[in-house]
């Protein structure tokens, strides 16, 4: 892939990309990847291409593109070809990123952009099963593989799903909606979200003014399904690994348990020591900090922002630069 000299400008012709997901945050998230000419970029969630698109017009760069989801990548061939050798895409998953992009020889990564989550596409299409909105087969996977909601549902124990709607929905009532699920599925197997969603709305007993009392379940099963938190963890300690001294590093996490995650993450590989308790034992071995933090807080929309895209209400940036200290060790690999 040779750098284009000349940029493209905005999308027009019969290539011209048809999406209807808004990047979040943007220019911060431009801002803080600083494009640089013929440097070379990972786009982990390519999604509907908005901000691969950007860096590609930000910049005579190179964009390494990353979905787990097939019609995201299929759908990605348009802008692929607007851009003739800057951007490639790939199927697979953020966490895998080292294995996906060592085929390409890559030179030195000068960014890794994450923002998580389902794009528009994926929401708004009843047959994904994302949402409670529509009426479809409870499926729920980013990628079409493996296991689908509808058989979590089925083979899970109630105690394994209370915990799942506890730790990944934050449900109050979780062990209500787990013992209805139980009880319901000795009837007949629940398939359609329309099910889930009048289940559980029956089974929560309290109403908040905004929000469905069905959100909460339904994310939980959506990130239990697609495995959403070990990713993350695994797509950190990729990018550390990948990234060049200056590098950047951008994730946009939609909700608290994402943007949690992310946050430990950099404030441990930040800090000049792993950041125990000074009454325990001195640690036997310090780490010198591999990222540093482009800002302490996390960035969020303004008001102006939210009002165009409500879907931009929950998200939050957190930006960071990789230093010249080597990776820490990767910590964890496992499941759910
Ligand atoms: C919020 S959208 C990204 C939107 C994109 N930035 C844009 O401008 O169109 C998130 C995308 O990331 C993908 N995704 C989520 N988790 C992933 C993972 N672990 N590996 C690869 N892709 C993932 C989803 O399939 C979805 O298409």
């Amino acid at each position: 892939m040779t750098p284009s000299p000349s940029r493209q400008g905005p999308a027009a012709g019969p290539d011209a990309p048809s999406r209807h997901h808004i990047p979040v945050l943007l220019e911060a998230v431009l801002g803080a990847l600083a494009p640089r000419d013929g440097a070379f970029y990972i786009d982990g969630t390519f999604g509907e291409g908005g901000l691969s698109e950007a860096l590609l017009e930000s910049a005579a760069c190179r964009v390494f593109a990353i979905d787990r989801d097939p019609d995201a990548i299929a759908k990605g061939e348009a802008l692929a070809r607007r851009y003739p050798g800057r951007l490639e895409l790939v199927k697979g998953r953020f966490g895998a990123m080292k294995e996906l992009i060592a085929p390409l020889s890559p030179p030195p990564i000068a960014g890794v952009a994450l923002d998580l989550g389902l794009s528009s596409a994926q929401l708004d299409t009843p047959e994904r099963g994302f949402s409670f909105r529509f009426d479809a087969p409870l499926d729920m996977r980013m990628s079409g593989e493996g296991e689908t909601a509808a058989d979590f549902l089925a083979s899970l124990s109630e105690s394994e799903l209370a915990r799942i709607l506890a730790l990944y929905g934050e449900e109050r009532y979780a062990r209500r909606v787990a013992r209805a699920i139980a009880a319901e599925r000795k009837k007949h197997a629940i398939l359609r979200t329309s099910e889930l969603a009048a289940l559980v709305r029956a089974a929560v007993p309290t109403r908040e003014r905004s929000q469905d009392p069905a959100t909460r379940s339904f994310q939980a099963l959506r990130i239990a399904v697609n495995d959403e938190l070990c990713e993350l963890e695994r797509g950190l300690e990729a990018a550390e690994e990948l990234l060049m001294p200056g590098g950047r590093l951008v994730v946009l996490s939609f909700h608290s348990l994402e943007d949690r995650r992310v946050k430990s993450f950099l404030a441990r590989r930040s800090a000049s020591s792993p950041g125990r308790s000074r009454h325990l034992p001195a640690p036997k071995e310090r780490r010198a900090p591999s990222f540093a933090l482009l800002s302490r807080r996390a960035i969020t929309p303004d008001a102006a922002e939210v009002a165009r895209n409500p879907r931009a209400r929950s998200a939050r940036l957190r930006t960071a630069h990789r230093t010249e200290a080597p990776a820490w060790p990767a910590c964890r690999d496992g499941k759910r």
